[in-house]
């Protein structure tokens, strides 16, 4: 409680901690539960849909976000811990909404099918991309760890990665 009070730069009144964030690009200044998850507030608070909560503990990454271009899990992650930070949703990947490279291989492999875990999985690889462009096989599949995948596997989610590299 102490530790996670210390980290709210931010002005407290009661339940609620006003945060100021860049969010996909533009300056976001908003009031949230001091406890909401940051998965929570994109999805009801602004809704960025995109953003999915599976596990809700850390454990699928379908709710993986940039934060300082660090891949993230948002379920885990306390809105109130943002102030000052920048955030890069899924829905900020392509903001002149023409697909990425990355968003271009997913289709050409065929590295989806429900879709669910998809978000999570390009969050995750874009933010590897971010620091290695051309990462090997394995730190494809380090990056990817913490993303599960139920129904397509990961050959072709790996394959697509590498293929935006290429
Ligand atoms: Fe966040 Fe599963 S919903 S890791
Ligand atoms: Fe369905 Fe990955 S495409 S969980």
């Amino acid at each position: 409680m102490t530790e996670v009070a210390a980290n709210l730069n931010a002005d407290i009144d009661g339940n609620t901690v006003l945060v100021q964030f860049n969010l996909n690009g533009k300056d976001v200044r908003l009031e949230v539960q001091a406890f909401a998850s940051l998965a929570e507030v994109l999805r009801e608070r602004l809704q960025l849909t995109g953003t999915k909560i599976g596990c809700g503990s850390a454990e699928c990454g379908a709710c993986t976000v940039h934060l300082d271009g660090i891949a993230v899990p948002a379920c885990v992650t306390l809105a109130a811990t943002i102030d000052g930070r920048s955030v890069t949703t899924i829905e900020g990947l392509s903001p002149d909404g023409e697909p990425t490279a990355l968003q271009k291989a997913f289709l050409e492999s065929g590295a989806f099918q429900c879709g669910f875990c998809t978000s999570g999985m390009m969050m995750s690889a874009s933010a590897l991309l971010l620091r290695n462009g051309y990462p090997s096989d394995q730190d494809i599949k380090m990056a990817l760890q913490g993303n599960i995948c139920r129904c397509t596997g990961y050959v072709q989610i790996i394959e697509a990665v590498r293929k935006a590299c290429s």
